[in-house]
């Protein structure tokens, strides 16, 4: 199944839109392309930005750095003003993370860590006021029940990869190979949206988008 969320035409429209206005950024997005590495598509890294522009964190958490993409697209909204810790298992790409970040200047705001985001999130002793979730679609709701107590009342918890191409909206039985992943973003949807703690938009921009607001 081909991404499914919206129509090709549109998704062209937009990626041809909203390049990021860095170079350094739209260099990463270029070579995060080229070398096949997963990174936010443009829609979701723009969305990003301004959700940082918005919200002004001055403590974010990432979980799933990949080359660093998305975590430098997140400082530069906070306007470089940010403190991050972002997490990521492979080690090669955890390397090359912090590599950019070095190259970036940022290396002493953005703190690359080298393990499963299962784990650490545990060991993190800090309070976030955003949280970016873009690892292992499958445990994202495991990882946003780690880290709740650990985010400020008011914060932003944002979610990559709800709508799962499509599949988590579409109607009838997925394909067998899907069926857990599907189960799971429907039950942690569900959960995002109901739960009288929180206000949640789920967006279908990039593979779906759940923006997730602590209440005071
Ligand atoms: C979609 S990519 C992240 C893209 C990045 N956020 C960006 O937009 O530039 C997901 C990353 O999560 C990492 N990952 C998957 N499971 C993980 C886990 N349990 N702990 C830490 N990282 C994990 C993968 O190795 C992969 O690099």
């Amino acid at each position: 199944m081909d991404n499914q969320i919206t129509y090709p035409y549109i998704e062209a429209f937009l990626n041809e839109l909203e390049p990021p206005e860095d170079d350094f950024l739209r260099a990463l997005e270029d070579e995060a392309r080229r070398d096949n590495v997963p990174a936010a598509v443009r829609p979701t890294a723009r969305l990003l930005y301004v959700l940082a522009k918005l919200k002004q964190p001055e403590r974010i958490l990432e979980v799933g750095t990949a080359i660093g993409y998305s975590a430098l697209t997140l400082y530069a909204g906070s306007g470089e003003k940010a403190k991050i810790v972002t997490i990521e298992k492979d080690e090669e790409r955890f390397l090359l993370a912090r590599n950019n970040f070095r190259s970036f200047g940022a290396l002493t705001d953005i703190k690359p860590l080298c393990g499963d985001a299962e784990e650490l999130i545990d060991t993190l002793s800090d309070t976030f006021d955003m949280v970016f979730i873009d690892a292992a679609k499958g445990a994202s709701m495991r990882y946003f029940e780690k880290i709740l107590p650990k985010v400020k009342p008011g914060g932003m918890i944002v979610t990559d990869n709800v709508l799962y191409g499509g599949r988590t909206a579409a109607p009838g039985e997925p394909a067998h190979k899907h069926r857990t992943g599907v189960r799971i973003m429907r039950q942690y949807l569900d959960f995002l949206c109901t739960d009288p703690r929180f206000y949640t938009a789920v967006l279908p921009v990039g593979d779906g988008v759940a923006i997730t607001l602590l209440k005071d």
